[in-house]
């Protein structure tokens, strides 16, 4: 099967946010469509892996931030290739907060959801969601996926870099500081996966990494071999 043929299903993209305890997760997605119309569902597909997905579960309800094409690529970023286990993601962008949820201040449309229904797949988990609310739409153009594989996630990616790059300066100042104190995870180290560096995918397929194609490519944000490394 030719997975890059899938490619050619384009969505747009959107901030995905929900509860998680005393603050938000998020997580940027492109598989959201509207379903139904009497009533108005929507669905939204997450990755069994995402924080944001156990915290639909969790609170059963979710917004939706369409995102503009004139949007910062740090958004991009920010809520793509990182993991709200890991970051507080929504301090590190401007957010309205509406009954309970935040959004993307700058998106097109901002829809809340109750979940209805859930189908769990071995990857992803689809969830089927009545619209209770869907607030704030102005005029633009909205970000295609198609976009973003088309160049605008080089501007993600340096975006990113240099996000990290600050971040990093200021891990290596902490674990400066802690490295006097012993370790507490003295276990077996973690078995090393192949992962994209630049959206956190995780290759577990059956061929052996190194013997994919040369042209093989991330599912998920499209980049080549050469962007994954064994962590
Ligand atoms: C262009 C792009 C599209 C993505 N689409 C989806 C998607 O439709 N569903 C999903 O669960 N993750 C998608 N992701 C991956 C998540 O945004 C990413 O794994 C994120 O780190 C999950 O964050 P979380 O653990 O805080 O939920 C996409 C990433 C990128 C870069």
């Amino acid at each position: 099967m030719q997975e890059n043929a899938l490619f050619a299903i384009t969505n747009g993209l959107y901030v995905l946010s929900a509860k998680d305890g005393a603050g938000f997760a998020g997580s940027l997605v492109d598989a959201v469509s509207q379903v139904a119309v009497t009533p108005y569902l929507v669905m939204v597909s997450c990755m069994n892996t995402s924080r944001t997905k156990e915290c639909i579960e969790a609170s059963g309800e979710f917004g939706i931030s369409v995102l503009p094409k004139d949007i910062d690529p740090f958004v991009i970023a920010n809520f793509g290739y990182q993991s709200s286990r890991d970051v507080q993601k929504w301090n590190n962008v401007a957010k309205v907060e509406i009954d309970g949820l935040p959004y993307v201040p700058e998106a097109l449309a901002k829809i809340r959801a109750r979940v209805v229904n859930k189908l769990v797949y071995a990857s992803n988990t689809v969830f089927i969601a009545e619209v209770v609310d869907a607030f704030d739409s102005r005029p633009g153009e909205p970000l295609t996926y198609k976009c973003y594989r088309d160049g605008f996630k080089e501007q993600v990616a340096v975006a990113f870099n240099a996000y990290k790059a600050g971040r990093s300066a200021g891990q290596a100042a902490c674990a400066a500081v802690a490295k006097t104190a012993p370790s507490a995870a003295a276990g077996q180290p973690a078995a090393k996966r192949w992962t994209c560096t630049l959206c956190g995918y995780v290759y577990e397929g059956d061929i052996p990494f190194e013997e994919l194609p040369d042209d093989w490519r991330c599912p998920l944000c499209g980049v080549g071999k050469e962007m994954f490394e064994l962590q």
